[in-house]
């Protein structure tokens, strides 16, 4: 069994974009700005904000963290990502997800100008993705891609099945491991919480993805000898004995499935860290796309 260590490869290509924005200062150019918009204060929210904020300052970008009260309107909101599409200085920004109930998040992510839309959350970038054309790839497929790749993981002609059909993880996933190329070329299942007897597909899976956020869920009788696991849940569930009360746990069986796997990612530090080290890349994407 190999580990897909997220942690070391996002630590690779996070170097890589340092290098690349010290040879941007040395030749007298701006470097990438990424600006993130977080409306109210929710714990886990903050955290993943923070840690993007922090991963730019580590490979040398500029950032902008606003603030918004979780009171916010729509209108309130949908002036400050107009500010961002028409700022120069901005390369990239996103809006946190989830949004508080009393905006319309599509609405939002309508607005974003798709040049600058990082997460690759707006239509004209699904739909490019979905076309094989150049777009921005959602952060966290992205990275699962990356991981894939850089472990010479064997996509073509394998069965894989997704769990879960969210918009930012299992549905850009089970589009891009259809697509023609590597990572890519697989035989695609989309499940979701209507799908029947979902143990005999994922035990016919040669690769599986999971982005349910449903601790533990898949077991080891669940699946076949040698398969490759993505698990992309992190869910707190409470720890008396964890300093913090909680401890971050996957949609994985892990002890058990793993004794199973031919690769399977850890949570933490598997999916989790590539996300970020995915969102810088695509703010040197941004950075390009709009200076050149
Ligand atoms: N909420 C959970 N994941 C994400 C993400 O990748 N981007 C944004 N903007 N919000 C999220």
């Amino acid at each position: 069994m190999t580990l897909l260590d997220g942690t070391k490869i996002s630590n690779d290509i996070k170097n890589e974009i340092a290098e690349e924005v010290q040879q941007m200062k040395s030749r007298g150019e701006k470097v990438p700005h990424l600006a993130a918009i977080i409306v109210g204060s929710d714990g886990a929210s903050l955290t993943y904000v923070n840690s993007k904020v922090k991963a730019c300052e580590r490979v040398g970008f500029e950032s902008t963290l606003i603030r918004m009260s979780s009171s916010s309107s729509e209108i309130e909101l949908l002036k400050k990502i107009k500010q961002l599409n028409e700022d120069p200085d901005i390369d990239g920004f996103i809006v946190q997800l989830p949004l508080p109930k009393q905006i319309d998040t599509q609405k939002i992510l309508l607005a974003v100008d798709p040049k600058k839309d990082v997460d690759g959350f707006h239509p004209t970038n699904f739909g490019k993705m979905a076309l094989d054309m150049s777009c921005f790839i959602p952060a966290t497929p992205y990275g699962i891609l990356e991981l894939l790749e850089r472990h010479g993981v064997e996509t073509k002609g394998k069965h894989t099945v997704v769990i879960g059909r969210s918009h930012i993880v299992g549905r850009p996933m089970s589009i891009l491991m259809g697509r023609k190329g590597f990572p890519g070329n697989s035989t695609v299942t989309l499940t979701h919480s209507f799908t029947k007897n979902i143990t005999q597909i994922t035990s016919q899976a040669d690769i599986i993805i999971t982005a349910l956020g449903n601790p533990e869920f898949l077991k080891a009788e669940m699946v076949k000898d040698d398969v490759v696991i993505i698990d992309v849940g992190i869910t707190r569930v409470a720890d008396d004995t964890n300093p913090r009360g909680y401890r971050i746990t996957g949609d994985v069986d892990f002890k058990a499935v793993s004794k199973k796997a031919s690769f399977i990612t850890p949570v933490p530090g598997g999916v989790g860290p590539m996300t970020i080290a995915m969102l810088l890349k695509n703010t040197l994407l941004a950075r390009d796309n709009h200076r050149h």
